[in-house]
C-alpha cells in the first residue's frame, strides 16, 4: 500500500529539512539595493500577470508598500507587449512589474518607459539596475522559485514575512511542485511560511477539492490529472469509494470531503487511485504529481479553498484567466465576502470552460509534426485559458509526453494576430527542450514576441504566418533535443 510520509509535525519537518541551501549571497545583496531604492518611492502602481503567480506577486508588492505608507495602485495585464506596455505608459506612477518584464527588457526600453523596476522569475533578456531575477544568479525561474517568491525575498528583505503563505501558493499556481515537493529558494520561503505559523506541511493526495468538495466531486472534477472513467461522472466516482469499503457519508447523512477520512482510508484511496491510473496508461510524471507535499494554510477557515494552497491557486487562477484578476489580489489581501462569493462563481465558469475545452480537443484531437503536436481552438477556446488546455492534453491522454504542445487561438484586442501557447514535460526539458527560447526566436522570425520558460510559455504571431511559424518551431525543436 502506498505509504505518505509523514511528518506533520513542524519541529520533524524542520529536522527533515533543516536549511536546505541558504539564499546567494550576491543575490541577497542585490535584493536588499533594490528593495532599498523601492523604499525611496512614493507613489506606485504594480503591474502583474493573470495567473495565480502573477495575482500572488502583485499583492505581496502591494501589502508590503501600504504597509509602508505608499500610495500603491495595481494593474492586472494579460501579457507584457507593445500594445499593452502603451496602455500603461501615460501613469506618473513609478511602475513595479511583477512576475513579467525580465522578458521584455528591451520592448519596455523602445517603448520608452523610464522608471520602473522588475522582480520576475523569466528568463532575462539583459542586467537592469532595477531588476531582481534569480536567473541571474544560477537559479532556475521554472522550478526554484516564482515571481511570487522574488516578491517575497524583496518584502523579507524589508522585513516583511508575513505573505510567505501567498510565496507558496504561486509556486504551487506556477506548478513548481509538478514532481510532488518544492525546492530550493521555494524551501527557503517554506521554512518561514511554517516557522512562522502560516502553513503546515504534510504528504498526501493533491486534488482540487481535498478540502472544499465532498470525495466523489473531487474525484469528478479532477482535471488535474484527468481521472479516466471517473472525470465527469460522480456516480462512478461513489462506486469506486465505496468498492474500497469507505463509506462517502457522515453520520449525519452529508457527504465527507477528503479531509474528513481516516489516515487509512485516505492511503487506501490513494493507492486505489495510483493504481487505476496505472491500469489506464496515464504517464508516470502525471501520476507522481498527484501524491505529494500538501500545503495547508493555517489562518484559513477549515473547509474551503483557501485552506489549502492548490485549491487556493486554482481559485485565483480562475479570477486572473476570466479578466476578474482584481476579485483574485482582494482574496490574497485578505477581503471575504463579496470577493470571495465572486470568486467561486468565477471558479464554477473556469471549470466548465475547461472541461469544455477538453471535450473540444478530445473530439477534434491533435495534428503532428516530427518534434511537435499542435492544434487550433477553431474559436471555441478562449486565449486566456488555451494555455491550461495544451498543458492538461497530458494528462487527458490526448497527446503522449514524447513531445511539445503548441495551441493557437484568436488574439481578442486584434484577430490578425494569433495567440501561441506551448507546453512540455520535464521529461522533455531534461533532454534539452527550452519552450521560452523557441517561443521568442521564432515568433520574432515571422514578425511576432513571445517568451517564457522551458516548460511554459507563449507567444503572439501575425495569423498568416501560422504554418511557417511551426516549421520553424519544428526545427529549433530538432536543433535543441540535439539531433
Ligand atoms: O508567467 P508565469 O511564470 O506565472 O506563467 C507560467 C504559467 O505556466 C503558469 O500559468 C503555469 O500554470 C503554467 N505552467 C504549466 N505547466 C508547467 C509549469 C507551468 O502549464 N509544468
Ligand atoms: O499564456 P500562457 O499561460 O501560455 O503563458 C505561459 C508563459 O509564457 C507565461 O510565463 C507567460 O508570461 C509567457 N508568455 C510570454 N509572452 C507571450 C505569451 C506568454 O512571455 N506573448
Ligand atoms: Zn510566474
Amino acid at each position: 500500500m502506498y505509504t505518505f510520509p509523514s511528518y506533520n509535525n513542524e519541529l520533524l519537518y524542520l529536522m527533515l529539512y533543516p536549511k536546505m541551501s541558504s539564499i546567494d549571497q550576491r543575490l541577497w545583496k542585490r535584493i536588499k539595493r533594490v528593495s532599498e531604492n523601492l523604499r525611496r518611492e512614493d507613489a506606485v502602481l504594480v503591474v502583474s500577470h493573470h495567473d495565480a503567480d502573477g495575482i500572488t506577486a502583485c499583492a505581496i508588492i502591494v501589502n508590503l508598500l501600504k504597509e509602508m505608507g505608499k500610495d500603491v495602485e495595481f494593474k492586472i495585464l494579460r501579457q507584457l507587449d507593445s500594445v499593452t506596455i502603451d496602455s500603461i505608459n501615460s501613469t506618473d506612477r513609478t511602475i513595479v512589474f511583477t512576475d513579467m518584464g525580465s522578458g521584455q527588457l528591451s520592448l519596455l526600453r523602445e517603448r520608452g518607459l523610464k522608471n520602473f523596476y522588475i522582480i520576475d522569475h523569466h528568463p532575462p533578456e539583459m542586467d537592469y539596475k532595477n531588476q531582481v531575477n534569480p536567473h541571474q544568479y544560477g537559479y532556475d525561474g521554472g522550478i526554484e522559485i516564482s515571481g511570487a517568491g522574488v516578491a517575497y525575498l524583496v518584502a523579507k528583505s524589508l522585513g516583511n514575512e508575513s505573505m510567505a503563505h501567498l510565496a507558496i501558493i504561486g509556486a504551487v499556481g506556477d506548478m513548481q511542485d509538478s514532481d510532488g515537493k518544492l525546492h530550493s529558494l521555494n524551501r527557503i520561503i517554506l521554512n518561514d511560511g511554517v516557522r512562522n505559523k502560516l502553513i503546515k506541511v504534510k504528504n498526501d493526495l493533491r486534488l482540487f477539492g481535498r478540502q472544499s468538495r465532498p470525495i466523489q466531486y473531487m474525484l469528478a472534477y479532477s482535471s488535474d490529472p484527468f481521472l479516466p472513467g471517473l472525470t465527469g461522472n460522480p456516480n462512478a466516482c461513489i462506486e469506486f469509494i465505496k468498492n474500497l469499503g469507505i463509506s462517502p457519508k457522515r453520520e449525519d447523512n452529508s457527504w465527507k470531503s477528503y479531509v474528513d477520512l481516516t489516515f487509512d482510508e485516505r492511503k487506501k484511496l490513494a493507492t486505489a487511485l495510483y493504481i487505476h491510473l496505472l491500469d489506464c496508461n496515464v504517464p508516470e510524471f502525471i501520476i507522481q504529481g498527484m501524491i505529494g507535499e500538501v500545503y495547508t494554510l493555517l489562518n484559513e477557515e477549515k473547509r474551503t479553498e483557501l485552506r489549502d494552497a492548490k485549491e487556493f491557486s486554482t481559485l485565483l487562477n480562475a479570477c486572473g484567466r476570466q479578466n476578474k484578476s482584481e476579485i483574485g489580489v482582494h482574496i490574497c489581501l485578505g477581503d471575504r465576502g463579496k470577493y470571495l462569493k465572486k470568486a467561486r462563481s468565477v471558479l464554477q465558469k473556469h471549470r466548465l470552460m475547461l472541461r469544455e475545452g477538453i471535450e473540444f480537443l478530445t473530439e477534434k484531437g491533435v495534428e503532428e509534426l516530427s518534434n511537435l503536436y499542435f492544434f487550433d481552438s477553431d474559436g471555441k477556446i478562449d486565449e486566456n485559458i488555451i494555455g491550461v488546455i495544451a498543458g492538461m492534453a497530458y494528462g487527458a491522454q490526448i497527446v503522449s509526453p514524447n513531445k511539445p504542445v503548441i495551441a493557437f487561438a484568436i488574439d481578442k484586442e486584434n484577430p490578425e494576430f494569433l495567440k501561441v501557447s506551448a507546453r512540455a514535460n520535464w521529461s522533455l526539458v531534461r533532454r534539452g527542450i527550452h519552450l521560452g527560447n523557441a517561443m521568442r526566436s521564432c515568433s520574432r522570425d515571422v514578425g511576432g514576441e513571445g517568451g517564457g520558460h522551458d516548460i511554459a510559455a507563449g507567444a503572439r504571431i501575425p495569423r498568416e504566418s501560422k504554418n511557417e511559424f511551426l516549421n520553424i518551431v519544428n526545427e529549433t525543436f530538432k536543433k535543441q533535443l540535439g539531433d
